[in-house]
């Protein structure tokens, strides 16, 4: 809703205000459309906007895309397009030039929808992706879903999570080192994370996956898996997780960062996150995945992830009645919905963070810091929340001379959602503090069309849409 207000607002400054003026000034009178805008459409936005793309309409021909030049030209000035979450405050990002657009290629844009959007030759044909490269020893791995799946929404929501097991067939140790996705239905993929499953977890990821019909579980948060090693503690869990990498429409393969890798023990095996939005449709999809995989003798430096999650204790807002208002019956119904332990992760997210719940409030701030124990080098950093998310902030030593903020997310919007490898990586010493940071706001359960469900509740941390999560994650190598 607020994206089709800035659209509007954009469209509404187009013909007159000055900024368009000061873009036309810029490239000095009207650009060409084939020789400036086309390369720039088939570069920067006919990744998602060709037929079948996630796009609700492709931006492939001229014809397409003249004949919505003043959209295009609002989305752009809005800066709703290229989608990019990272705000101002971020730091630079592999693969950012690739996916964002310079000053000038704006003002391009603007200026040639401004002075109606004419065609003067061809566009520009979209580069076709290529397929993942293979660096030394590297094999490629290439795992399909076992059957297609539909995919459908709980009641009144229009998101699908759903989990697929793959099997790489791991005989020997390996590390993953990129990572790319084909979605079977590219318009309703909305992001793909990959998770490892380590072989002593394997066992009651084929008991979900049995036990739901249809291909895959459903998993709104996570896999839906128990921690991987029961005798390591929490700290240790948080401190080195089970990710592999995110995906998200757009992009096309995320190589981690050079001379690291994700390990992959001999026995492990990958769950794969869909998230489905339906909005787009419910078409059957069969995504598969291509990682390139290393063999152990390559010498990577692994790359763990770390977890920093934050608590979220949100009250109804004023206005909003109900029994689930109240903060213990929230809980109970957690439990009922998820089991007991569901229903004390917001207590131990309060110990963890040194929170409390005292004065819940419908808009909300938290945070949480971590205590850096070893050497690390931080390379990539991602948020998640779910849809009540506001806006996101990791950093490095907040509030002191080293404070380096490492990812800002200023607009959370849940469908974009994705990881960002760092174009420098960011050493961290012993006794550093990272600090994750939260907004959510219950007023967004009244926007229309948000996805959201409408049902007044208190809300805590919970894998379900109805609940929320504060998430920062991190991939470092250790040294
Ligand atoms: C990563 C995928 C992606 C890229 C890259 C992308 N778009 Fe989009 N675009 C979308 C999606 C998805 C929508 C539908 C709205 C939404 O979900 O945000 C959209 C919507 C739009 C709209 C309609 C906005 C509205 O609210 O009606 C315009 C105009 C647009 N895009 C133009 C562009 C232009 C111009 C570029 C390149 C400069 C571009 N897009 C790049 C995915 C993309």
């Amino acid at each position: 809703m607020r994206r089709r207000t800035w659209i509007a607002l954009g469209l509404a400054l187009v013909p007159a205000a000055a900024i368009p003026l000061a873009a036309v000034a810029m490239s000095g009178g009207t650009p060409s459309f084939t020789r400036e805008v086309a390369p720039i459409i088939a570069d920067k936005c006919a990744g998602c906007h060709q037929p079948g793309g996630i796009a609700p309409f492709p931006l492939v021909t001229s014809e397409q895309i003249s004949s919505r030049s003043a959209l295009i030209g609002a989305a752009v000035q809005a800066r709703v397009m290229p989608p990019w979450p990272p705000g101002r405050r971020s730091p630079a990002y592999v693969g950012q030039a690739a996916r964002t657009l310079t000053p000038q290629q704006r003002a391009t844009l603007v200026a040639w929808a401004t002075k109606g959007g004419r065609i003067d030759g061809p566009a520009r044909k979209p580069a076709r992706p290529e397929r993942p490269e293979l660096r030394g020893g590297e094999r490629l791995l290439d795992l399909r879903v076992r059957a297609a799946y539909k995919p459908s929404a709980p009641k009144g929501g229009t998101d699908d999570y759903r989990c697929f097991l793959l099997d790489p067939k791991q005989s020997g140790d390996g590390a993953v080192t990129s990572v790319r996705i084909e979605p079977g239905q590219s318009r309703v993929v909305h992001h793909v994370i990959l998770f490892r499953v380590a072989p002593a977890q394997v066992a009651a990821a084929k008991v979900l996956d049995r036990g739901s019909s249809g291909t895959g579980w459903s998993c709104f948060g996570g896999t839906g898996l128990p921690a991987g090693d029961s005798s390591a503690g929490i700290a240790d869990s948080l401190n080195n997780a089970n990710w592999i990498a995110a995906w998200a429409p757009g992009w096309g393969g995320s190589r981690l960062p050079e001379g690291t890798g994700v390990s992959l023990p001999a026995g492990s095996q990958i769950v794969m996150q869909v998230h489905y939005n339906l909005l787009n449709g419910n078409g059957r999809d069969r995504s598969r995945a291509l990682l390139t995989v290393a063999p152990a003798s390559a010498g990577l430096e692994p790359l763990q992830t770390m977890l920093l999650p934050g608590p979220v204790e949100l009250a109804c807002a004023k206005g909003e009645a109900g029994a689930l208002c109240d903060r213990n019956e929230a809980l109970f119904d957690l439990a009922r919905k998820y089991g007991p332990t569901a229903a004390l992760t917001p207590a131990g997210l309060l110990i963890l963070c040194r929170g409390s719940a005292a004065t819940p409030r419908a808009s909300a701030e938290s945070s949480c810091d971590r205590r850096i124990s070893t050497p690390t080098t931080i390379h990539v950093a991602a948020g998640h929340m779910h849809l009540l998310g506001s806006s996101i902030r990791l950093e490095l030593n907040p509030g002191t001379a080293r404070s380096r903020v490492l990812l800002d997310i200023p607009r959370w919007d849940f469908h974009w959602q994705n990881a960002y490898a760092l174009a420098r990586p960011v050493k961290a010493r012993p006794g550093d503090v990272v600090r994750v940071t939260c907004r959510h706001d219950v007023g967004k359960r009244k926007r229309a069309g948000s996805g959201v469900p409408r049902k007044a509740r208190y809300v805590l941390w919970g894998e379900g849409t109805t609940d929320e999560m504060c998430l920062g994650i991190l991939q470092v190598t250790r040294g």
